[in-house]
């Protein structure tokens, strides 16, 4: 959708359209087109508005209630951040005592919104002027938030006891790996904290301890399963140094998990040792911050093969930074081994888990050729250096001793 679209959802035909559409239903989606056409509005305006109903509605996973009153683009959409995540991020600036911040790179400004709504002043600069004028509409119900269109690195910093930025990791030709590309590129962002100490910004999850400054606490942040990010804060907004998971459910429940006391030193490994009764998938979070080891002692686990991230212990124990399954058997994984087993309890529903075991789920499932009416896990991995497939039974939260 090009900028001269997107802008006419600024003036009164688009505005007065957008606001008078029905939440999206899809079934809907081509009789709302003809009938708004029929009225007289243009086919350009139409669709620009019934592509902005679809955004808010594919939004509001993300940002909640907010996302019926806000404007989109698909890009801004997909780099916001989660509500939950965001609010989290504000939070450190509120426990700091911030009370003004500059959100730089602050797209459509689902991070702003987080600190305004906890009464934090927040200017977001932003250089895309489409974004930039959406930001703004974004942020009308907060009095105390503004959004500057501009560069990043060359707003004045004066006044601010706090910074955030969000820097792109997207260009004109696909996502970027290197820090240094990202825009603007990390290290000038990292320079800030000489003006404003009280820094953070978020980058990718995938980042290398390398790239971690002594001097900040990367935290990396998992949603209902899936990491999203990892937040670098330094300052005040960072208790000590060092590297952590936080572990955010689907309900919105956290939990964080100290995984070392430097960012930048190598992931401590856990003892491995033999397959016990109980089986734990650590959080994606707890494995990106290097916290393994760390899980490993609270639930009095080892794991199952040297740099294997599945661990086994002999008690079941709740945590929020692990699944738990029961083991029920395993064998040495070969197709055919694990064929006949299935075929010989009727398994016609099966779950691949996988990890350190070269597979694609998918074409296995096909190679197995499942037939029957019940239904397994199996976990395929290392035991001990040995390729073996584990079958297990997801436990229910709460059925072990709580980790604390
Ligand atoms: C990842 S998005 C920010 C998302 C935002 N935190 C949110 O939750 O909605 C990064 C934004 O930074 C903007 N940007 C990139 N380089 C910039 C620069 N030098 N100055 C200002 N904005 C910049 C991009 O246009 C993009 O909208």
């Amino acid at each position: 959708m090009g900028t001269e679209s997107l802008r006419r959802l600024l003036e009164p035909e688009g505005w007065a359209l957008l606001a008078s559409l029905p939440p999206y239903e899809e079934a809907e989606a081509v009789r709302l087109n003809e009938s708004l056409r029929a009225a007289g509005h243009d086919a350009d305006l139409v669709a620009t508005v019934l592509t902005q109903q679809h955004l808010r509605a594919r939004a509001r996973a993300k940002l909640g209630e907010f996302a019926a009153n806000m404007l989109f683009t698909e890009k801004g959409l997909q780099q916001a951040t989660r509500l939950v995540v965001a609010a989290h991020h504000a939070n450190r600036y509120r426990q700091a005592g911030c009370t003004r911040v500059a959100d730089l790179g602050c797209g459509l400004g689902a991070d702003s919104i987080a600190l305004a709504a906890l009464g934090i002043a927040v200017d977001g600069v932003e250089q895309d002027e489409t974004t930039a004028a959406f930001a703004t509409i974004n942020l009308m119900p907060f009095p105390n938030a503004r959004v500057v269109n501009g560069d990043a690195l060359s707003h004045d910093l004066s006044g601010y006891d706090g910074v955030f930025a969000d820097p792109a990791r997207r260009t004109e030709r696909g996502r970027v790996f290197d820090p240094e590309d990202y825009s603007p590129p990390l290290p000038r962002l990292f320079e800030l904290r000489t003006v404003v100490p009280a820094l953070g910004v978020k980058v990718a999850p995938g980042i290398g301890y390398g790239h971690l400054p002594a001097d900040t606490h990367a935290q990396w942040v998992s949603v209902g399963g899936d990491v999203v990010e990892a937040g670098l804060w330094f300052g005040p907004l960072a208790r000590t140094p060092g590297r952590s998971a936080l572990v955010i459910d689907a309900a919105g429940r956290s939990a964080a998990l100290d995984c070392a006391a430097r960012p930048d030193e190598p992931a401590e490994r856990a003892p491995v040792g033999p397959l016990q009764r109980y089986l734990y998938e650590p959080d994606g979070a707890v494995i990106r911050a290097g916290g393994v080891a760390t899980l490993a002692r609270r639930l009095g686990a080892t794991t199952v093969s040297e740099s294997i991230a599945y661990l086994t212990g002999p008690s079941a124990v709740t945590s929020p930074f692990a699944e738990a399954f029961e083991v029920l058997d395993h064998l040495p994984y070969s197709v055919k081994r694990l064929s006949s087993y299935l075929a010989a309890r009727g398994i016609g529903r099966l779950e691949i888990k996988k990890r350190g075991v070269d597979v694609v789920p998918d074409r296995l499932r096909a190679q197995l050729g499942l037939r029957g009416d019940s239904g397994a896990t199996v976990v395929l991995t290392r035991l001990e250096g040995r390729h073996s497939a584990v079958i297990v039974r997801r436990m229910r939260p709460g059925a072990g001793t709580m980790d604390s």
